[in-house]
């Protein structure tokens, strides 16, 4: 059996004029959970409408678990539990009842149907409010639900858009230990805005901008891409020497450059080390400052952070984009002003035109009083 569950081949979307998705292609591999992330209207829910047969691309094609989304959409199907974006439920309907609808709709009856409910419902602990209806149920709980849906059929691939949307961390985190627990059997694709996310809970990422991928790495490999680390070192002013402080560290092997900072600071040294690459130079550091007889009072490693990856990935054309939209918002401000300008002028030569009017009834008025 081949190990690509998900198999996207020049993945192309147009929505009227509008080109949501551009030769996107990607596989994903058996019991990988795959984070999908991008700004809005990236492209994520339509890569997935795709791939679970929501939708129809307008080119290239895809296979789920060895089915193709055009040839056999029926297997594609019932090979994927799919949680949309914002969790559509029929919130009338107990949890109970509506689980039942599902798996009735799966195909299940009986006490088949009632064990694969009972599992789903353990899954994702939704015990305690199985006999609720859905729309008393809190969000978190809600996205449980959503999940447990997706569950029923066992299905080896799951599609989950945006399945921590929305929660307070504690949930957030309840919900990602459960996809955590779930993707260690299965093949799981959920898309996010957040960085954060898709670092704990992910093993690759795919990073998706304006209907194109632009990274495919694993979470390491974008910490990598975040930049080489910094190192702050800060040491005991007393009796040191700042300017044989700065020669000591700055001979150390894979330091690319040496600055003090805040050379002010009471009794302390404070300094920045760039190293040359991505390896961890802590040891050195603190080897070296032992070895020169100088204390060291703290050492942090810090990277520029992956909000930043994210930004550059993502925002390459759309500071022309936001110009063009700016100009035709600009536009549309100046249509306005035009329209309420030209009824300005209309509604002012009204008011001329009756006080005219008016000043020639009071005139005719006055002529009849004198006659
Ligand atoms: N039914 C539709 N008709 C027209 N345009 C659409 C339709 N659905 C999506 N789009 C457009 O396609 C592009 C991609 O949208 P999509 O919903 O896939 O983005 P997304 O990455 O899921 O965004 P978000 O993070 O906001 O959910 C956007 O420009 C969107 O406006
Ligand atoms: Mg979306």
């Amino acid at each position: 059996m081949s190990d690509v569950m998900i198999e996207a081949r020049d993945l192309s979307k147009l929505y009227g004029p509008v080109h949501a998705l551009k030769d996107v292609s990607f596989e994903v591999r058996r019991g990988e959970v795959l984070g999908f992330l991008g700004p809005n209207g990236a492209g994520k829910t339509t890569t997935m409408k795709i791939l679970t047969c929501f939708i129809a691309p307008s080119t290239g094609t895809a296979k789920v678990n060895g089915a193709d989304i055009f040839e056999d959409p029926m297997a594609v199907r019932s090979a994927i539990g799919y949680l949309p974006e914002s969790t559509p439920l029929y919130t009338e309907m107990l949890v109970l009842e509506y689980l039942e609808f599902v798996a009735k709709m799966r195909g299940y009856k009986g006490e088949d149907a009632r064990k694969r409910i009972k599992k789903a419902v353990e899954q994702t602990s939704l015990g305690d409010v199985i006999a609720k209806e859905i729309r008393a149920l809190s969000k978190g709980f809600r996205q449980r639900v959503g999940l447990a849906q997706a569950l029923v059929h066992e299905p080896p691939v799951l599609i989950l858009d945006e399945p921590m949307s929305g929660l307070d961390p504690n949930q957030a985190s309840e919900i990602r230990d459960l996809i955590k627990q779930i993707g260690s059997e299965r093949t799981v694709i959920l898309s996010t805005h957040d960085l954060g996310e898709v670092q704990v809970t992910c093993d690759r990422v795919l990073i998706i901008a304006k209907g194109r991928l632009v990274a495919d790495d694993t979470p390491e490999e974008l910490r990598e891409r975040a930049g080489k680390a910094s190192y702050f070192v800060t040491l005991d002013g007393k009796g040191a020497d700042a300017k044989k402080a700065r020669e000591i560290l700055g001979g150390i092997g894979g330091v690319s450059s040496i600055k003090q900072r805040d050379a002010e600071a009471k009794g302390e040294l404070l300094f920045t080390i760039v190293p040359k690459d991505a390896s961890d130079l802590r040891r050195d550091i603190f080897q070296t400052i032992v070895k020169n007889d100088l204390v060291m009072l703290g050492l942090e490693r810090k990277s520029e952070g992956l909000d930043k990856v994210f930004r550059d990935l993502t925002t390459g054309d759309t500071a022309a984009s936001a110009a063009a939209t700016k100009t035709k918002r600009d536009q549309k401000i100046d249509e306005a002003r035009e329209k309420k300008k030209a009824r300005d002028e209309a509604k002012r030569k009204d008011d001329e035109r009756a006080a005219e009017e008016s000043s020639s009834d009071e005139d005719a008025s006055d002529e009849k009083g004198e006659a």
